[in-house]
């Protein structure tokens, strides 16, 4: 018998995290974003996951990303960086979700400027994993291959 194929996840990267690594060291790392799709898709290899990593600036980009992701129940780990704070849309496409979706942050943005306190996307989230540096990806790859999401 042939070993299960991995499963697929979708790992989304909203605006200017295509900039990791130059972008606000002090605050997002040195990672460079070639960094983190390398260390997602490692990580995913020895978790049996097919991790693909993607990134976009523009909102609708994203927001037809969620309805793949929706239409083939494909897990999702969304770093939606601004639009956390005020894309009603996106979070309304995150709602559609038919796997477990998880809203990752490299930042701790509630130690940060108010407006990054609110997310409209975390009700509809399995969860949220936030301050851990490029960590907060692989700590939701370890969930989402644990089964651990409830949602
Ligand atoms: C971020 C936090 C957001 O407030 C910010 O707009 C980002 C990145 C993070 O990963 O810490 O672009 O999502």
């Amino acid at each position: 018998m042939s070993a299960a194929a991995p499963r697929k996840v979708l790992v989304l990267n909203g605006p200017n995290l295509g900039r990791l690594g130059s972008r606000e060291p002090d605050v997002y790392g040195s990672t460079s974003y070639a960094g983190l799709v390398e260390r997602c898709t490692r990580l995913g290899r020895e978790l049996g996951l097919e991790v693909e990593v993607r990134e976009t600036n523009d909102e609708g980009e994203m927001i037809r990303w969620l309805h793949e992701a929706a239409d083939a129940s494909l897990p999702v780990v969304l770093n939606p960086a601004a639009f956390t704070h005020y894309s009603y849309g996106m979070r309304d496409a995150a709602a559609q979700r038919t796997a477990p979706l998880i809203e990752v942050h490299i930042s701790n943005p509630h130690a940060r400027e108010e407006f990054r306190h609110t997310s409209v996307v975390a009700a509809v989230a399995s969860g949220t994993i936030a301050g851990f540096g490029i960590g907060s990806y692989e700590l939701a790859l370890r969930a989402l291959a644990d089964d651990r999401p409830q949602g």
